[in-house]
């Protein structure tokens, strides 16, 4: 009887991540959201309000990767601080604007 009951309670736990997955498309409206809000205050200023201005010039569609490296800085770009969460919802608002394209 007790090993059915631990196989079906891990199928259960072990279904629970899979839900609780992002979707890849469409991105979720929360994090873009957050994405824009750290965008408005930390980028726009050089990028512009859509991300294509100078004298930061096109980031829209900059991946995750892209933003962590180019926050570490380098020739014009200044080094910005910014947490992993603040990089993945950065990417997701510019994937978003990319897409609008
Ligand atoms: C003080 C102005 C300034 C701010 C603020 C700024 N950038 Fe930049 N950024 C630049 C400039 C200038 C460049 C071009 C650097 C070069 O080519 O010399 C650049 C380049 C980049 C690039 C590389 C573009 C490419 O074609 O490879 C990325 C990605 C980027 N910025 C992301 C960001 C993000 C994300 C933020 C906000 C967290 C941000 N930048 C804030 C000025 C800025």
């Amino acid at each position: 009887m007790r090993a059915p009951l631990i196989l079906s309670l891990g199928l259960a736990l072990g279904a629970i991540p899979v839900l609780a997955q992002e979707p890849a498309t469409p991105p979720d409206p929360a994090l873009v959201d957050a994405g824009h809000a750290t965008y408005r205050t930390k980028c726009q200023s050089c990028h512009g309000p859509s991300a294509t201005s100078d004298p930061g010039g096109d980031i829209r569609g900059k991946t995750f990767r892209q933003i962590r490296s180019a926050t570490a800085g380098f020739d014009q770009m200044p080094e910005i601080p910014l947490t992993e969460d603040q990089m993945t919802a950065l990417a997701a608002f510019l994937a978003q604007l990319s897409d609008a394209e």
